[in-house]
């Protein structure tokens, strides 16, 4: 056990790193059409305060619980309390299942960045998708570069592999995402994106339940973009230095990850809404939407290479995240190489991935509580997994750990002063859980 941890090499690193983590198909496919949808400004007045209120304080304390055990997250849990490990292995678990289904998107992903590569335009874009997502051999293709690239930059440690293709691949995305916004913006009919995006329909809000229901999603919606209750902030947080100021960090990682999601909704809901087309969330919006919008764009394949290339380096960042909580556990615990945890921890991945990818071609008919196997993990980890995990680690370092414990963590033993310090004991002790309990119940509604 007297292997010295890993570091990250600079504190911007780090960043790039978590908040790579943060940014990833959530912001992309997610984020514009939930606002669009859940009264445009209000959902981001909701989002923000939440965000604020809850988000912030669970990112501190993920990320002390690491950085104060520099463990993995079961071990870190473990040494906490003896008792506690499971909380740690819920993430595990999430990080484990999410990784299975992000990674055949992911593939998809690096199919359409070589299909502009090779052609002009794709033709019909609900068939080639269709086509293509439902057969048993190309995806799965992708699927292994994919997964094996993943593979290969945790391979190569912290600061060499994820801190290094993090401090690339976060700010070009950041200038992608800005080029493509600025494009859509300029398109004759743009404002009416905009409108969707920004201006609340009132006409769709009738009276508090649907307020609640805004409510409802912005919570889950900075749940998922945060990667919150998944054990990656504990796993990144435990490669941090004792004087990293852990505060002014759970500060710039919302407020990175809430600019590209809005730059992302200025990106996608313009170019959509000038083609008079339909935005819709998931899949469909970034596969068979948008390539219509491509076609009709002009210098639309340069566009779609940009687009589909940012979108690799947004998945593929949090990717990276999700396969470094399922090595560390092994790195930490079986005291295993880092190659061997991580070529393991992908193999499995792969093999969980492969059912996914099938369930959208021959699997498809095979149903669990009427869901195919996509859509049981996306549920299994989004309504089960994530909330519950997230209300634990608010119980664990709340009441069994202590406040006094995590401030003290977060001042790295005096050399920074805390505020809000009452805030945050009052929102990690009563207010995020409670509400974390609500949208549990809600969402079974
Ligand atoms: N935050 C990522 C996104 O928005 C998803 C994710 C969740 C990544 C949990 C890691 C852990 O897409």
């Amino acid at each position: 056990m007297a292997k010295k941890r890993e570091q990250w090499s600079s504190n911007f690193g780090f960043l790039m790193a978590a908040a790579g983590s943060a940014v990833g198909l959530g912001n992309i496919w997610k984020f514009p059409y939930v606002a669009g949808h859940n009264g445009g400004a209000i959902f981001l007045i909701f989002y923000i305060l939440i965000l604020l209120v809850i988000g912030i304080p669970i990112l501190i304390a993920e990320m002390s619980v690491g950085r104060a055990t520099h463990l993995n997250s079961i071990d870190a849990c473990k040494k906490i309390s003896p008792r506690w490990a499971f909380v740690g292995a819920i993430g595990f678990l999430a990080s484990f299942v999410i990784m299975s289904y992000y990674c055949v998107i992911g593939g998809w992903v690096l199919k359409y960045i070589v299909t502009y590569i090779l052609t002009d335009k794709i033709n019909d874009p609900t068939a080639f998708f269709n086509n293509f997502c439902s057969s048993s051999i190309e995806p799965i293709v992708w699927l292994f570069i994919f997964v094996a690239l993943t593979a290969l930059i945790v391979m190569n440690g912290i600061s060499n592999g994820i801190e290094r293709i993090s401090k690339i691949f976060l700010p070009l995305l950041f200038v992608f995402i800005i080029i493509i916004a600025i494009n859509s913006l300029l398109l004759p009919g743009a404002s009416k994106g905009v409108k969707f995006f920004f201006v609340p329909d009132f006409s769709e809000i009738n009276g508090i339940g649907d307020i609640g229901k805004i409510f409802l999603s912005a919570l889950g919606q900075v749940f998922f973009s945060l990667s919150l209750g998944m054990g990656t902030l504990i796993t990144y947080g435990s490669y941090l230095d004792k004087n990293a100021n852990i505060t002014k960090n759970a500060v710039s990682i919302p407020v990175l990850d809430t600019m590209i999601a809005i730059l992302a909704g200025l990106a996608i809901l313009p170019a959509v809404f000038a083609y008079n087309l339909e935005p819709g969330a998931g899949p469909g919006l970034i596969f068979q939407v948008l390539p219509t919008v491509f076609a009709n764009m002009r210098f639309g394949r340069f566009i779609a290479i940009l687009f589909f290339v940012l979108v690799f380096f947004a998945a593929i960042t949090s990717a990276i995240s999700l396969l470094e909580v399922v090595s560390a556990y092994f790195i930490d615990h079986k005291n295993v190489s880092r190659n061997t945890a991580a070529l393991g921890s992908s193999l499995a991945i792969f093999i969980m991935a492969f059912f996914v990818s099938l369930s959208f071609g021959v699997l498809g008919g095979f149903k669990v509580l009427g869901m195919n196997i996509f859509e049981l993990f996306t549920t299994l980890t989004d309504k089960i997994l994530m909330p519950i995990g997230g209300f634990l680690m608010c119980i664990l370092v709340g009441y069994i750990w202590g406040i006094p414990n995590m401030l003290k963590e977060i001042s790295s033993n005096g050399l920074y002063k805390t505020k809000f310090k009452t805030g945050i004991s009052v929102t990690i002790r009563y207010i995020a859980p409670a509400l974390i309990l609500l949208i549990f119940v809600f969402s079974f509604m």
